[in-house]
């Protein structure tokens, strides 16, 4: 006997958290995507969508029954027959469980989320040389684009299906008037069919399965300090690396990561120093800050072209080398296409403004650039 009359109790607590986590974690973190700076936050609810990924292929097997694999109808012959039956009868009778369009929706999400959760992960240690994973970056680092591509293109893909999916569920609700949203919410279908049940054992594993994901969505949050998202790159003291450099060319702003640019962009700017971003620089100079003589200079730069871009696996230093493809450095890394497209969205007020004052000035919005560390989370436009 069913709990109510003309409905199937279809979806038990749990297929529903499980739903609306999914759904929910996918739709934040491309919202989260957007920003450059809430990377912490993506990464937090991408676990999540994750964990709950793998936690429905589980279901998938063990789950009840109208949550399992075996129930699906992804039969091509009942997806015709299910859209042509749409279009002819307005009132059909629809059966418990998924029907053949969510069949092959969950199919979609279980395959192209698994691409854009394992992508995600991976780039999370390759790109940015954060987390567990860290240590990939030294090996992998000249996959960070591709593996990019892919987590970025599955999730437009998904995004795409996710819309058609929430298109045909609203169709069934207004159009033919099977109150399919309700039945995500109470868990009732207006439908034919058995009620479904779930086990002890089966609240357990989802019970495992939340704790989890909250103590990981919190430990990400934090963004810093702890295994899950420390950056494999430690914090650089350039005064004791080079106290020449930290002196000299400090004399009228923070240290410049080596990293940050090529040997032959450090060439150019020795070269360049009598026409250094508008001051003069020469071993003659009166003036104490624009005075380095030839012997600072030799040590300076060769402290530089040790630590270049060339010979770093940094996001930046790669993207910076891709984008040269093989051209001479430029004197300013803003003349460089990576530079100039990762900023593309910022107005030139905002660079000329009063705490910015120049594109040269990154330390004006990175901040612990000085300390040569480029983290998403420290991006900040000083207002
Ligand atoms: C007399 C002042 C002065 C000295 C000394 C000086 N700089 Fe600069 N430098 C500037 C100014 C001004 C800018 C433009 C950015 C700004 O306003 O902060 C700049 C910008 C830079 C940039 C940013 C380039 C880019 O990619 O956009 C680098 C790198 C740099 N300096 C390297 C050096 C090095 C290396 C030395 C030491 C050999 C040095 N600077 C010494 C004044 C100076
Ligand atoms: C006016 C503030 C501002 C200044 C100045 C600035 N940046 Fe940025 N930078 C940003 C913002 C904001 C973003 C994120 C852009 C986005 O995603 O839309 C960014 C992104 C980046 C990225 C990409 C980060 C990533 O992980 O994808 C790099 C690398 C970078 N900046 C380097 C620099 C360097 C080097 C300088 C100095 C030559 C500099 N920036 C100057 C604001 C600034």
């Amino acid at each position: 006997m069913n709990k109510r009359k003309d409905y199937v109790f279809v979806w038990p607590i749990y297929t529903r958290i499980i739903h609306w986590l999914i759904a929910s974690s996918f739709t934040f973190a491309f919202i989260f995507s957007l920003y450059e700076n809430l990377l912490n936050l993506h990464v937090a609810v991408g676990i999540i969508f994750g964990l709950m990924l793998v936690y429905r292929i589980i279901w998938g097997f063990v789950g009840p029954q109208y949550a399992r694999f075996s129930t699906l109808k992804l039969s091509l012959e009942k997806l015709k027959f299910y859209f042509t039956e749409k279009v002819q009868n307005r009132y059909r009778e629809i059966p418990a469980g998924h029907n053949p369009a969510s069949s092959w929706f969950t199919i979609i999400v279980l395959v192209v989320g698994s691409i854009i959760s394992i992508t995600g992960l991976l780039l999370y240690g390759i790109q940015e040389g954060k987390g567990y994973l860290g240590f990939l970056n030294d090996h992998y680092y000249m996959y960070m684009d591709s593996l990019f591509n892919i987590h970025k293109y599955a999730s437009y893909t998904l995004l795409v299906w996710a819309i058609i999916h929430v298109v045909g569920v609203l169709v069934e609700q207004f159009y033919h008037k099977t109150n399919m949203i309700f039945a995500m919410i109470t868990g009732y279908k207006k439908a034919k069919g058995e009620d479904s049940k779930t086990g002890k054992y089966k609240s357990g594993l989802t019970w495992t399965f939340l704790i989890i994901s909250a103590m990981v969505f919190f430990v990400s949050v934090d963004g810093r300090n702890n295994p899950f998202v420390v950056s494999k790159y430690k914090q650089h003291d350039y005064k004791h690396e080079s106290f020449t450099y930290y002196s000299e060319c400090g004399a009228c702003h923070k240290p410049y990561p080596p990293f940050m640019l090529p040997a032959s962009s450090w060439e150019r700017i020795r070269e360049g120093l009598k026409n250094h971003f508008g001051e003069e620089i020469s071993p003659t100079m009166t003036k104490g800050e624009n005075r380095i003589s030839i012997n600072d200079q030799t040590a300076i730069f060769n402290y530089l072209i040790r630590n270049s871009a060339d010979k770093s696996t940094r996001e930046i230093s790669v993207k910076v080398m891709k984008s040269l493809n093989g051209a001479r450095g430029r004197k300013s890394i803003t003349k460089i296409r990576y530079w100039k497209d990762v900023h593309s969205s910022i107005s030139n007020e905002t660079f000329k403004s009063r705490k910015v004052k120049d594109k040269s000035n990154c330390f004006a919005c990175h901040k612990n650039f000085d300390k040569g560390m480029l983290e998403d989370i420290d991006i900040e436009i000083p207002k």
